[in-house]
């Protein structure tokens, strides 16, 4: 395997061997320094140049609607993920006695904002894992004529299941619903195509495979969609002229902006705008493809060492992420070994995750493994 051209990007790797993007990224060097560049640029003019800012953020945004595959106005900078979330829970248009279907093992931020709905007469059912792993027959089984939402993650944290979204959108579109997507574990990581998806709305953090900062994400609502919403959340930069201040009773914008409700978070966008930069420059295409040889190595790898892989290996259920359990240690033991040794890794559900990205070399991977099988001897 080449070394990656980009390496250099990324100086935690004389610090660290990062496998661990499933849970917070470093940052990119061009990363960190757009964000000091901003955050100068306040320092020494204020909003001075405020045009050039706000540039920022566009570009920030059209980035990340190419790397969607989306439309710059069908793309809101959010929170994070589970404030996307939480939007879309709340502006569907519910009636008592609908149904959300979202799986059991869903990480909470897809999880808690369902459950809310319940106070609005909204069933949420919970769709079974079995050995760990996600059926589509299962949330085939959860639908009926009054589910309004298919909530899934991309990829599922605590395993790396990557979910057939295309075949989700179906079913979820089938009962008059919508796919709305977790998208944090694999955007970033795998090619994305919301068209391709099928999905209705789709949202993510930057802090893990965007190798972005924390706090600043995005959520995509497809124009199909959006007319179907509600719009129960309008701020000052919510409606289409915000900047005529005495104007009150502008509707809310009839696209994904209308959930920017109020200034931006700019240091958070120029780190996108820096992060999804780098990424459209290399290829989503080429980065997928690094990280499952890497995967495929780990996997292998581990197995040769007599560990159980528990993330699925078949056709289009690949990510980035790799959870196993070891023959004679628990997780956190594993975990603990690999962190003394400098290996960054996440114990998750009882499970060892490993989660390499495009830059991650051939080196790291046989370093880690070695670390694994030491204690197994
Ligand atoms: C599937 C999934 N969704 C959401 C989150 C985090 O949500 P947020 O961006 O709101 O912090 C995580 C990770 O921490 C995750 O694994």
């Amino acid at each position: 395997m080449a070394t990656d051209p980009w390496r250099d990007e990324f100086p935690v790797k004389d610090e660290l061997i990062y496998l661990n993007h499933a849970a917070v990224c470093p940052l990119p060097r061009r990363t960190a320094a757009a964000v000091c560049a901003m955050a100068e640029e306040y320092r020494d003019r204020g909003s001075w140049d405020y045009p050039h800012i706000l540039e920022t953020v566009r570009r920030g945004r059209e980035r990340l609607a190419d790397l969607v595959g989306a439309r710059p106005h069908e793309v809101a900078y959010v929170k994070n993920t589970t404030a996307g979330l939480m939007l879309a829970a709340e502006s569907i248009p519910w009636r008592e006695g609908d149904n959300v279907v979202v799986a059991e093992i869903e990480f909470p931020a897809n999880v808690y904002p369902w459950l809310n709905l319940r106070r609005r007469g909204v069933e949420v059912r919970m769709v079974p894992a079995r050995d760990r792993l996600l059926r589509l027959d299962d949330y085939r089984a959860a639908c009926d004529t009054r589910t309004r939402v298919i909530a899934v993650s991309w990829v599922q944290y605590s395993t790396g299941q990557r979910m057939d979204l295309s075949a989700l959108a179906e079913v979820a579109h089938d009962a008059g619903g919508y796919l709305v997507v977790d998208a944090i574990q694999g955007l970033g990581a795998l090619q994305a195509d919301v068209t391709k998806m099928g999905a209705d709305v789709l949202c993510a953090d930057g802090h893990k495979w965007l190798l972005s900062v924390e706090g600043c994400g995005l959520m995509y609502v497809s124009d199909r969609t959006i007319g179907d919403l509600e719009p129960f959340w309008r701020g000052w930069t919510s409606v289409p002229d915000p900047l005529d201040f005495g104007l009150h009773d502008q509707p809310a914008r009839n696209d994904a902006l209308r959930f920017e409700e109020g200034s931006a978070n700019v240091l958070g966008a120029a780190a996108l705008d820096a992060s999804v930069g780098l990424m459209l420059e290399i290829g989503p295409a080429h980065i997928e493809q690094r990280i499952i040889e890497l995967t495929d190595r780990l996997i292998e790898g581990l197995r040769e060492g007599g560990c159980k892989v528990i993330s699925p290996t078949g056709v289009g259920q690949r990510s980035g992420i790799a959870c196993f359990s070891h023959c004679d240690r628990s997780a956190d033991e594993v975990v603990e070994e690999l962190t003394n040794a400098g290996i960054a890794a996440a114990s998750r559900m009882g499970l060892v995750r490993l989660s390499p990205h495009f830059y991650n070399d051939e080196g790291e991977i046989q370093r880690a493994l070695a670390v694994i099988s030491s204690r197994s001897a």
